[in-house]
């Protein structure tokens, strides 16, 4: 949902840097892209489209400058123009803004500044930001003054960056969007320092990080870097280290990094269960989680973080604990009764702005908070009273495929960690093998060929039960983002209760019948209605059941614990979708309408 970046101490490397960044943030938006750089001059360049389009735009100006910014847009305020790309600028040219998020009281920021003569040529919120700079410096601050004196006026979600005519120090702010600052001040006489949204924009030039609160201002310039609070005190900050490769953020020779991502699960699934999992003694520890001890669960989350959510809900409701799962854009509308339940927002990003507003709601409730997330430093890792990070790395495919396997490995060792559930040494064997598992799926599996069948299909369905239901929900969630095909999940149960009348000879039919006991034989049932309507069967099975007499195709997993099929069932319909996808020629990383990182309501 919109990328910034910003950059000091790389002299004539400057737009190299900035463009570099913009491409490992292209994932959070890219209707548009641009980067502004400070000399004794602003001078910016900005195109609608990819970042290749602004790659080529740069090729025929000469723009320079030992300071910049830059900013990958996914739009809100205004359609994808080149007047709306990032950075804006106020009237007289000299200072340049990129922001990420909403600013919520932009109309009448607008309204006032135009009543006092200010020119707009942009549709979008962004733009008040520098005219209100242009107005303190007018009035007589210093730079850095004007920026927080504009800053202060904001409502809403931000992260900013302002670059100002003859000046190279960087500005920048946040308020409930990300940001992060890079410090690469090792070799004396060459430190550089860096703003982004997230970290892979400058992970190639540096692995130390300094993540900035809501309400914190810093500057950057070649003499260093300070943070302050709202108020102008200086901020003591920690400068961690990130503990990701940057070829990590890579393709490493896959067409898409989805199917990188996909293929990067057996690993993902292993630095999740690194030092948290003890087989012999049949103990997980997952750090000072361990006495939480919930009487209840609600889980908040979203996409596909909800269908993880759904999964962890059932497996604390076979452990005897009351869960449920909310998706948290509904959370705050009608808010269930807390009691001391914890609750619980699932995030990959640890961002989304409709689960930390979910979390929030529950926080001033009196609630207690879990994070389970991917990103150390996040939001949503800071706001909770615990966070469990699930260990996927990073993930730059927009659909997410690995970090919803980790997700579920996790919720798996948050069950077995807080509560007494009968069976561990199995599960803790099962999510042992995981690894394995999912290699011998990707080593062997079938799913190209049954994309290929299937590919010109009308619309594609998936079913399952109990635990395989989420995955039914995830299977037709991928199919439709990165496909752009119609793909609906359902509990397969419910199938029969009006689905069953879109069922027809051109809807193949994904079931996910694994094990062999009641629920797979009642899915079987469901099976058979659709084969009765002409539908074509493709069963995800173990083989331990006899789905395979009713299926057209197979897409086999390995026999394991139910609770770590529904990961490996989750690995066939992945490849599926992503080879449809492919055949059909889609943008699979990032697909049309969507962004990784949702951070607005
Ligand atoms: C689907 C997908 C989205 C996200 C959702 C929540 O492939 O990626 O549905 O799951 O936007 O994102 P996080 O997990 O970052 O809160």
């Amino acid at each position: 949902m919109c990328g910034i970046i910003g950059c000091v101490g790389r002299e004539d490397e400057t737009l190299d840097v900035l463009v570099h960044g913009l491409s490992k943030l292209e994932y959070r938006g890219y209707d548009s892209a641009g980067v502004a750089l400070s000399g004794e001059r602003v001078d910016v360049c900005k195109k609608s489209g990819k970042i290749e389009d602004l790659r080529e735009a740069l090729e025929s100006r000469s723009i320079g400058g030992a300071a910049g910014i830059g900013h990958t847009r996914w739009s809100t305020h205004g359609p994808p123009t080149d007047a709306n790309a990032h950075p804006h600028l106020d009237c007289s040219g000299d200072v340049a803004v990129v922001h990420n998020g909403i600013i919520e009281n932009y109309q009448s920021l607008r309204d006032e500044l135009v009543a006092a003569g200010h020119t707009f040529k942009s549709d979008t919120d962004t733009e008040v930001v520098p005219h209100l700079v242009e107005d303190a410096l007018a009035d007589g601050l210093d730079n850095e003054a004007a920026v927080r004196e504009a800053i202060s006026r904001l409502e809403g979600s931000y992260a900013v960056a302002a670059a100002v005519s003859g000046d190279d120090t960087i500005y920048t702010a946040r308020n409930d969007s990300p940001l992060v600052l890079g410090i690469d001040d090792e070799a004396e006489g060459q430190e550089a320092y860096y703003l982004a949204s997230d970290v892979p924009a400058f992970r190639d030039f540096t692995d130390r990080v300094v993540y900035l609160a809501d309400g914190e201002f810093a500057t950057l310039s070649a003499e260093g870097w300070t943070v302050t609070d709202e108020d102008g005190d200086p901020v003591d900050k920690d400068v961690d280290t990130v503990d990701w490769d940057p070829e990590e953020t890579g393709k490493s020779g896959y067409d898409h990094f989805m199917l990188k991502e996909i293929h990067e699960q057996p690993r993902a699934i292993r630095q999740c269960l690194r030092g948290r999992v003890d087989e012999m003694a049949a103990t997980v520890d997952i750090g000072d989680l361990g006495d939480l001890s919930p009487t209840g669960v609600q889980f908040v989350a979203c996409g596909t973080s909800y269908h993880a959510a759904l999964y962890g809900a059932q497996l604390l409701r076979n452990a005897g604990i009351p869960a449920q799962a909310f998706l948290a854009s509904e959370y705050a509308t009608s808010p269930p009764p807390i009691g001391d339940a914890l609750v619980v927002g699932v995030t990959q990003s640890g961002e989304t702005a409709d689960t930390l507003s979910a979390l929030r709601e529950a926080r001033k409730r009196g609630a207690r908070t879990l994070a389970v997330t991917n990103t150390v430093g996040s939001t949503v890792a800071r706001e909770c009273d615990h966070a469990l990070y699930i260990r996927a790395g990073p993930e730059i495919g927009v659909a997410a495929s690995k970090t919803f396997a980790s997700q579920l490995a996790a919720l798996n060792l948050f069950t077995l960690g807080t509560t007494r559930v009968e069976g561990k040494r199995d599960v803790i064997g099962a999510l042992r093998d995981l690894p394995s598992d999912i290699q011998a799926i990707l080593d062997d599996s079938n799913a190209e060929a049954v994309a290929d069948t299937y590919v010109d299909s009308d619309a594609y369905f998936f079913i399952g039960r109990g635990l395989q239901y989420p995955v039914a929900l995830e299977g037709a969630l991928k199919m439709k983002e990165i496909t752009y095909k119609h793909a609906e999940g359902f509990a397969a149960g419910e199938l029969k209760h009006g689905p069953l009348a879109l069922v027809t000879e051109d809807t193949p039919v994904f079931a996910v019948v694994t094990g062999d006991g009641e629920m797979a034989r009642k899915t079987i049932g469901n099976v058979k209605e659709v084969e009765a309507r002409d539908a074509p069967v493709v069963a995800v099975t173990d083989g331990q059941s006899d789905v395979e007499r009713y299926a057209d195709h197979v897409l086999e997993v390995p026999e394991t614990h139910p609770q770590a099929a529904a990961v490996l069932a989750n690995v066939q319909l992945q490849l599926v979708s992503y080879y449809v996808a492919d055949e059909l020629g889609r943008s699979i990383d990032k697909p049309r309408n969507l962004a990784k990182s949702v951070t607005v309501e």
